[in-house]
């Protein structure tokens, strides 16, 4: 894989694909730009080395259709502020007018495209589209780590139809700490894993059943476990469906040598509402009008225990209903407990990173990751499409 460094820019047209997914409050306005900032360093590298910058983004998931919802006009306007230069965004994402927008940059000066995914092709990694996006380009960069999991036409299909393609600074460091996890871990290796949803999840518990020492699990995701095994989990959110599969985790997880931790008590509330009754219980049958919301006082106890004597940490998914200051314990002292570690630490995933963020530890970790499914998958395949399309 090549390094912007590895790469004569001066007077080349570069198509630069980044992940400007950001959140978008009600009014349209960006809640959280971190993504756009986290591709200033090659945006800033590739307008200083006189590159006419092509920039290109998804936003959300339009359907293959324009939707004035989920225009790149406001990240236009951030990213213009963040550089001190004027961006222009193009009306389309293809076409005649965006073709000429192309040819009228002059080196240093950046276009924004509209939101690739106004274009159905992007998605199914359509062959003539990426052709089309590949018009006039000489050099494809690609810094949406975030986006690296999706075989979309401007992330993979696009690199068959460019002569020099080169990874971003973001995509690099990304890279650089993940496959520390993934290739050479200094153990103890802990793995963190809340959420939902097990179903998000399940490669990536597969995979480190074979790496990992600890996998501690935590949130909604753990009550799928023990619906499996039988317990009544009152009205806890459970995947049904996906019993069968969580009772082989549990069984290669016996077979193997990892410590697969489910939680030993839980904070349950009768609903998910800060005005809530909450008792701690740490045996089932849970009461049939409550529902667990956090991980209990011991379980944070045995969790903190562990991360402290871990040497390496990936952190995917808050332990309970975080945004509800109640309900937040679990989280906020588990990533206390990662910011005191000296270990390598991985956050990865939108709400691991608010979770961090409101134990005020962001700091401490070593490396949040702009992409939570993007991290998962890196970490089960020890690779992606996007970095593969690099060559
Ligand atoms: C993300 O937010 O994880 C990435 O931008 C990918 O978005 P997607 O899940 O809609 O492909």
């Amino acid at each position: 894989m090549k390094r912007l460094e590895d790469i004569e820019f001066a007077g080349k047209t570069v198509f630069l694909r980044v992940d400007f997914n950001v959140p978008l409050d009600e009014k349209g306005e960006i809640r959280d730009d971190t993504r756009i900032r986290a591709a200033l360093p090659t945006i800033n590298h590739l307008l200083s080395q006189s590159a006419k910058l092509v920039i290109a983004s998804h936003l959300g998931r339009p359907k293959g259709q324009f939707n004035p919802k989920f225009s790149l006009k406001p990240v236009a306007e951030r990213l213009s502020q963040l550089i001190g230069k004027q961006v222009r965004l193009a009306p389309a994402v293809i076409g005649d007018e965006v073709e000429r927008l192309k040819k009228d940059l002059n080196g240093g000066q950046a276009l924004l495209l509209e939101n690739v995914r106004f274009q159905a092709e992007e998605t199914s990694n359509d062959a003539s589209f990426a052709q089309k996006l590949a018009q006039g380009i000489d050099v494809f960069v690609n810094d949406a780590f975030g986006a690296c999991h999706r075989a979309h036409a401007s992330v993979v299909a696009i690199a068959n139809y460019v002569k020099e393609k080169a990874a971003g600074y973001l995509l690099e460091k990304e890279i650089d700490y993940l496959s520390r996890a993934v290739r050479t871990p200094e153990k103890p290796y802990v793995a963190i894993l809340g959420g939902a949803k097990v179903s998000d999840k399940i490669p990536v518990i597969e995979s480190l059943i074979n790496k990992a020492d600890h996998i501690l699990i935590g949130g909604a995701m753990a009550y799928t476990f023990f619906k499996a095994q039988g317990q009544d989990v009152g009205k806890s959110l459970v995947e049904e469906e996906l019993k069968e599969q969580a009772l082989a985790i549990l069984k290669k997880a016996k077979e193997s040598k990892v410590d697969f931790v489910l939680p030993l008590d839980h904070l349950l509330a009768t609903a998910v509402d800060r005005e809530a009754a909450t008792e701690v219980a740490s045996s089932f049958p849970f009461p049939a009008d409550k529902m667990a919301v956090d991980i209990g006082p011991q379980t944070i106890e045995k969790y903190a225990g562990i991360v402290a004597a871990a040497k390496t940490i990936f952190w995917n998914g808050p332990l309970g209903v975080f945004e509800i200051d109640k309900f937040s314990q679990g989280t906020v002292k588990i990533a206390e407990a990662v910011a005191k570690s000296a270990a390598l630490s991985i956050v990865g995933g939108g709400d691991s990173i608010a979770a961090v963020e409101k134990a005020g530890v962001s700091s401490k970790i070593s490396h949040i990751s702009t992409g939570g499914g993007a991290s998962l998958e890196y970490l089960a395949n020890g690779t992606l499409p996007g970095v593969e399309a690099l060559g």
